[in-house]
């Protein structure tokens, strides 16, 4: 197995996947040559970081055609405007305090920084996304956030206060370089903090479809504290957010005399009681896996014996994982419809499953719906009271299958 990529020593093999196609790859056709790579996380028993064992170059994921934006869905919109006024109240007694986001993405958070009138920048590599940004007069690089691209924000715009990330720390494969640049670029009592999907949460609750190609490592309280280390800086605060299945927000000081929050301990107890320090804790996490693929297929060949017709809601990144591990497509599950203009008409990657507009749902109006983005369901659930009254019905994967 592969060496740790933050701390060099070996790693041990949780699960395989075996092979897949690029999450969020959707394609015009579906065939047979679409890149797969092999799908499997490892554990380091050293500095505790699970991660990918094969990760696929940057430019195959995040590119001029790349279909991910995160302002889908009102629930972000409502989460990301919370968290850039709590960045405005934690630079509140700053001159002209300067804000760096990470992963900025189509600016649904950084455009209320850029309201503000705020000194800003984004980080967003994929230039079709950050055209979006621009829109809402944010000012934002397309480049990757490395110590290079660090040294140059630093040379032209001076230290930053905060340094932020959500849901795109986890995507860098040369992380000891991302938390280098933060070293330099951060002001001394500056904050670095990014969210990301929490492993604790992935394992507890079986969510093992947000292990994809995108996603390169997994955190925890245990990794995060040993990686900030490495680097001359302290994890001193972690904030539970409710969103995508459970994430956790980590927030780092550099390394001087923190007042380091009582969370910080109460989570790394609870990562501890799960046996996240040792291998031992990831080992019950296949079989439940196993389980929730034999039964999901077991449901839907039995409704479609039954004649019913299967759809998807919401063609997600991470149901590639589900659907292709568990061998599901088009003829267990028809189309899935999705609210992204950019994916309608595409096939889902690997799977082959078409996806289809939201209007064509409702007016198909299928039976059964496998929810693909069980990370919405409250949301998707208020939308959909008149689809649930008239006899249709949610198919729900986590933690365990059950029709709702
Ligand atoms: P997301 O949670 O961002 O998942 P992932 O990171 O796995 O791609 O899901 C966003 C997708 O879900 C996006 O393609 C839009 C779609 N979606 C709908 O089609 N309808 C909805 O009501 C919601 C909330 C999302």
């Amino acid at each position: 197995m592969k060496q740790c990529r933050i701390c060099n020593s070996n790693t041990q093999q949780i699960i395989s996947f075996g092979k897949m196609p690029i999450a969020n790859g959707f394609v015009k056709k579906p065939s047979s040559k679409e890149f797969v790579f092999t799908l499997k996380i490892a554990f380091c028993p050293k500095c505790y970081m699970v991660q990918l064992g094969e990760t696929v170059p940057p430019e195959k994921m995040f590119h001029d055609h790349y279909q991910f934006f995160s302002s889908t869905s009102k629930g972000m919109e409502k989460h990301f405007k919370k968290l850039a006024n709590h960045i405005i109240k934690l630079i509140d007694n700053k001159k002209k305090p300067f804000v760096v986001e990470i992963g900025s993405n189509d600016g649904i958070m950084i455009k209320h920084i850029a309201n503000a009138g705020i000194r800003h920048l984004g980080i967003e590599p994929s230039v079709n996304v950050a055209e979006v940004s621009k829109k809402f007069g944010v000012n934002v690089s397309s480049v990757f956030f490395n110590k290079k691209t660090a040294l140059d924000i630093n040379k032209k715009y001076g230290k930053a206060d905060i340094i932020c990330g959500s849901n795109v720390i986890c995507h860098i494969e040369n992380i000891n370089s991302v938390f280098e640049g933060v070293a330099e670029l951060l002001s001394d009592d500056g904050y670095f903090f990014f969210e990301e999907p929490y492993i604790y949460d992935i394992v507890k609750s079986n969510s093992f479809d947000q292990i994809y190609d995108e996603h390169v490592y997994y955190y925890s309280g245990l990794s995060v504290s040993n990686l900030a280390k490495k680097h001359g800086l302290e994890l001193v605060d972690m904030k539970h957010q409710d969103v995508h299945g459970g994430s956790m927000r980590y927030y780092l000081k550099k390394i001087t005399k923190n007042k380091v929050s009582t969370s910080v301990k109460k989570y790394i107890d609870h990562e501890e009681k799960l046996k996240l320090h040792e291998l031992e804790g990831y080992l019950s996490f296949k079989k439940k896996i196993d389980t929730v693929c034999s039964d999901l297929i077991r449901l839907l060949k039995k409704l479609k014996s039954q004649g019913h017709t299967i759809a998807g809601y919401a063609a997600t990144s991470k149901s590639t994982t589900l659907l292709n591990y568990a061998g599901i497509g088009p003829a267990l599950i028809e189309y899935t419809s999705d609210t992204t203009p950019s994916k309608i008409g595409l096939f889902a990657p690997g799977s082959g499953i078409p996806v289809k507009s939201y209007q064509y749902f409702l007016d198909d109006k299928p039976r059964y719906v496998v929810l693909f983005a069980y990370n919405h369901k409250k949301e998707i659930f208020a939308k959909e009271v008149e689809y649930r009254k008239k006899g249709g019905k949610f198919i729900i994967y986590f933690p365990k299958v059950t029709i709702e």
